[in-house]
């Protein structure tokens, strides 16, 4: 995981493994928006995985609660103080709310929507310029 600035906010851009991919099926029954429906990121983000490349996520590292920077949680289980059912993710750790590995909000979590994904192109495979995309936003 690796942290970028865009205007003034943290954008983390995160290498999912196969596991950390395999966990979002899962998971999809306990989160608030599980399909990214609420207008909040580009069309190329609503799907499961949340990114244009399955295994590169691209969010906005703020919590959409009130602001809160989340900590990752990426360890299966309570190794990292977290519930033994838990598959990986992200907490924050101001009110609770807690988020997958494609940065979704788990449901009944004071955070009203998922992490944000910020405009971003892929100029090559190796480069991703974050506040454009193909339409220029
Ligand atoms: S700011 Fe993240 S849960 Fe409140």
């Amino acid at each position: 995981m690796i942290t970028v600035e865009w205007r003034g906010k943290p954008v983390w851009i995160i290498n999912r493994t196969q596991e950390m991919l395999d966990t979002l099926p899962k998971l999809a029954d306990q989160m608030a928006d599980p399909k990214s429906e609420k207008n909040q990121q580009p069309a190329y983000a609503q799907n499961e995985t949340r990114s244009i490349k399955p295994e590169l996520l691209v969010v906005v590292g703020i919590c959409t609660h009130l602001g809160c920077s989340p900590s990752s949680k990426f360890k299966h289980g309570a190794e990292e103080g977290m519930s033994a059912d838990w598959l990986g993710g992200f907490l924050c750790p101001c009110h609770g709310s807690t988020f997958d590995f494609a940065g979704r909000v788990f449901k009944a979590k004071p955070a009203p929507t998922n992490l944000e994904v910020p405009p971003h192109v892929y100029l090559t495979d190796t480069r991703i310029l974050i506040g454009e995309d193909k339409k220029g936003a």
